[in-house]
């Protein structure tokens, strides 16, 4: 089988490769040139642990190219995936969809015979359909079929994710469209993969619906944190308690600054959008969007007052920025509201992250980034722990206070033991603890 991928970005060059492992042939393709130009040559255009290796051991067998070619991609393939962006639309919070739409016309165009074209990237419910009549529009004279896989990978664990996803999910049209698509996961048999078969209509709402549920049970612990600081209750205790009932789990349950990243964000907006639209609301992801929001904004106010109320020329250190650990994706981190806060109320930002690549291109100017956690701790009056990457659990408490003008630890992440904090002579607060 040839399987061509559109879109070189977090999920087509993850799936790209993995798929490339199962013994398929791939092509990964680009719209950007630095993108393909940097990939031919061994270098990978985002952080992601392992992808490096698993590109290189691909590339050398000869199972995975990459172009910027779309046209000499397309020609032959069995199987196409659409892999590009769908951001959220300026103005209205629905998913842009001109990506996928652009794409879908190229691929139809381009298309030498009989394919399957699958939407990989995250769609509204009805995109399919879209897609199917634009494909049936530009190639009437090619047996075309339309399918939806939607991807479930997290960033920093996303090649484990993918080749031992918890389900696949496949929406398609016809018979034809389902073998082929599973005959390309078919090593995941061996480890018991459910495959779930739907319409295309479904797996389209399957993927917002999981996402948007997560995003709801964090939306949950975060407010339960703030109920727990009020009532004098640790809400680790809490999670815990209620994740052990295995009707609830205890995944995603982990208070922090609010859910940042390239998913949960837009998607739990757009759905609350197309729901709005079809005139079913879903109240309860439109509440959890409304608190999210505040929360982020909410941390720069924690810290200003533990601060003592006044952050102005004060030095603050931010130990990780990026959306969540072991990678570099900056898109709706909450650092981006949190430190644009802190600079406005006066105060000095010197950030650490392990991944700084793509921060130091969001992030205002007058952020200071620094190659060590002690080095951004160096004059601070407050360190804030804002992404819980491994290697500030291991940070000498000793050697962060030494280095430090003040005494305030804010642990947005709940990484440190909080006991233990103070007795080396922190002002130490976290969420949803004592
Ligand atoms: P991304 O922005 O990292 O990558 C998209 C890539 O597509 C970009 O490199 C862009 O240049 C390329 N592209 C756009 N139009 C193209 C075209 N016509 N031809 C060739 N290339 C084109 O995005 P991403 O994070 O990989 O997300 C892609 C989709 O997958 C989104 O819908 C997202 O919601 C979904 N998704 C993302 C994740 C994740 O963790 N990032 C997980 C699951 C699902
Ligand atoms: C998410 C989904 O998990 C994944 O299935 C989907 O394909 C893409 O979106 P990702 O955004 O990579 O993956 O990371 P995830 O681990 O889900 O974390 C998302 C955000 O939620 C992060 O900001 C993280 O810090 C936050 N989070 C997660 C919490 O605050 N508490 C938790 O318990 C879990």
């Amino acid at each position: 089988m040839k399987v061509t991928m559109i879109g070189a970005g977090y999920v087509g060059l993850v799936s790209g490769a993995c798929f490339a492992a199962f013994g398929t042939d791939v092509v990964v393709v680009d719209v950007e040139p630095a993108k393909i130009e940097a990939l031919k040559q061994g270098r990978m255009p985002i952080y992601e642990p392992g992808l490096d290796n698993l590109v290189a051991e691909n590339v050398s067998d000869g199972r995975l190219t990459f172009t910027t070619d779309l046209k000499s991609a397309v020609a032959g393939a069995d199987a196409v995936f659409l892999a590009v962006g769908t951001p959220t639309r300026r103005g209205d919070g629905h998913a842009d969809l001109s990506y996928v739409y652009a794409a879908a016309r190229q691929v139809a165009e381009a298309a030498t015979g009989p394919l399957v074209l699958v939407t990989k990237s995250t769609v509204p419910v009805g995109t399919g359909r879209e897609v199917q009549a634009i494909v049936r529009e530009a190639r009437p004279d090619l047996a075309i079929d339309v399918a939806s896989n939607p991807e479930f990978l997290r960033e920093g664990s996303a090649i484990g994710d993918f080749m031992r996803p918890d389900r696949v999910v496949i929406g398609a049209e016809n018979e034809r469209a389902f073998a082929q698509l599973k005959r390309l996961y078919r090593p995941l048999y061996l480890i018991e993969t459910p495959i779930v078969a739907t319409s295309i209509e479904s797996a389209e709402l399957i993927k917002y619906a999981a996402n948007s549920f997560l995003a709801v049970k964090i939306t949950f612990i975060n407010q339960m944190a703030d109920l727990c600081e009020k009532a004098g209750a640790d809400v680790h205790d809490v999670a815990r308690g209620m994740g052990l009932d295995g009707r609830i789990g205890r995944k995603f349950l982990h208070a922090g600054p609010g859910y940042g990243g390239s998913c949960f964000p837009k998607d739990t907006l757009a759905l609350a959008r197309t729901a709005q639209e079809l005139g079913a609301p879903v109240t309860i992801v439109e509440q959890a969007v409304v608190a999210n929001e505040a929360r982020k904004a909410a941390m720069a106010d924690r810290v200003i007052s533990a601060l003592g109320g006044d952050a102005k020329g004060k030095v603050v250190a931010i130990l990780g920025v990026t959306f969540k650990p072991e990678t570099d994706d900056m898109r709706d981190a909450p650092s981006l509201v949190i430190i644009p806060k802190l600079l406005e109320a006066g105060a000095k930002v010197q950030a650490y992250d392990p991944q700084p690549h793509y921060a130091r291109q969001v992030l205002p100017d007058a952020v200071s980034f620094v190659e060590t956690a002690i080095g951004a701790a160096h004059g601070a009056d407050a360190v804030v722990l804002l992404t819980e990457w491994n290697e500030f659990r291991a940070i000498d408490p000793k050697k962060l206070k030494l280095a430090m003008a003040g005494t305030v630890l804010c642990d947005l992440r709940n990484v440190f033991d909080p006991v233990l904090m103070r007795e080396c002579g922190f002002q130490y607060s976290s969420i949803g603890r004592m």
